[in-house]
């Protein structure tokens, strides 16, 4: 697999959300580890900043982009509701012989990105896959609801995925939902049922609406159970694993999750204080950093886990 990825250049810190909301640079460290975020720009969409991330990718994969079979994409923030943005990824990247789709599981994206790219792979039906989260979290953040707009920044994240025979690859997947749970964090309104109009963009329900506390307490608890699983699914124990990569929401959350699952923050990948929560981007982004910084080796057993609205989560181990 090889990585890359993009982060805007402007740079939101505490002190600049200070002069938006009631809040300080205490609280939002303490609560989350945050220290600051990426904001993309007006003219930057989601299929832009996913394309910067795969031309990275691609590259150090050695890839031309007529080589590309299939793309998926993660986001929760697509450019525009048709066609999807892997599509206008795609015609940015010159990716031609690819059949390209988005997929939509909030911060768990990523992982059920790379599952869907695995199955074509396994299938036979592709020998390269593209597998791209790109979120603009920003647009979708309720500016004034100081509770959520503290917590999430843009950017993205790609990898590409070959097909191959061998010891390294991806040796387990364990993926669950809740739809049941689907209020505790939402979008009230911008979709067809509940169309936008000038009330919905007054009050602002197309934005985002989070129950922290609840949210807070599941993830953890199913980020913890998904470990298990993956790791029982791929026959290793925790201490076989050399770094856990887990989705960026919060250090609390990644904290105790490390904690239940029994893997020591030593082996826990962590870049949640510069990035914020950029939903299903951040395990992409993470892990081309953890290579970068020599984390993430060849033969090592990476553990990732993710949680997100739907609500919805997943392990899974690769040996890199
Ligand atoms: N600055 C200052 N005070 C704040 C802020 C802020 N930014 N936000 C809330 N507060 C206040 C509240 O108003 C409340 O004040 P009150 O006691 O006077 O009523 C107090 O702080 C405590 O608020 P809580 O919401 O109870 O704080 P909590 O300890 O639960 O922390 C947090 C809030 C950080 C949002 C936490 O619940 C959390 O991390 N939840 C998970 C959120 C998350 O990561 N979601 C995304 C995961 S899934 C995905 O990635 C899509």
């Amino acid at each position: 697999m090889s990585t890359g990825r993009y982060l805007p250049e402007r740079v939101m810190t505490n002190a600049d959300l200070m002069k938006l909301v009631d809040t300080n640079d205490a609280w939002i460290v303490e609560r989350t580890g945050i220290r600051e975020r990426r904001i993309a720009g007006d003219d930057m969409g989601a299929a832009e900043m996913g394309a910067r991330a795969a031309r990275i990718a691609m590259e150090k994969a050695g890839v031309e982009p007529g080589e590309v079979d299939v793309i998926v994409v993660s986001t929760a923030t697509p450019d525009r509701w048709l066609p999807s943005t892997a599509c206008d990824m795609q015609a940015l990247l010159g990716t031609d012989n690819a059949m390209a789709f988005d997929i939509c599981a909030a911060c768990t994206g990523w992982l059920y990105a790379l599952s869907m790219a695995e199955g074509y792979l396994m299938a036979g039906r592709a020998e390269i896959a593209l597998v791209v989260a790109t979120e603009k979290m920003s647009s979708i953040v309720d500016w004034k609801d100081r509770s959520t707009c503290v917590l999430f920044g843009d950017g993205a994240g790609a990898v590409v995925v070959r097909r191959s025979k061998g010891e390294r690859g991806i040796l387990s997947s364990y993926h669950r939902s809740d739809g049941k749970l689907g209020d505790l964090l939402y979008r009230p309104a911008g979709g067809v049922r509940i169309p936008m109009d000038s009330g919905v963009l007054e009050r602002g329900d197309h934005l985002v609406r989070m129950a922290g506390r609840e949210v807070f307490k599941s993830a953890v608890r199913s980020m913890a159970e998904a470990a298990d699983c993956a790791l029982v699914q791929a026959g290793l124990r925790k201490e076989d694993v050399g770094l856990m990569v887990p989705h960026q929401a919060n250090i609390r959350i990644i904290e105790a999750t490390a904690k239940l699952a029994g893997i020591p923050m030593e082996k826990v990948f962590v870049n949640v204080n510069r990035y914020g929560n950029m939903s299903s981007a951040t395990i992409p982004v993470a892990l081309d950093e953890a290579i970068e910084q020599g984390r993430l080796k060849e033969g090592m057993n990476m553990l990732t886990v993710a949680f997100g609205a739907g609500l919805t989560w997943g392990a899974m181990v690769v040996r890199w």
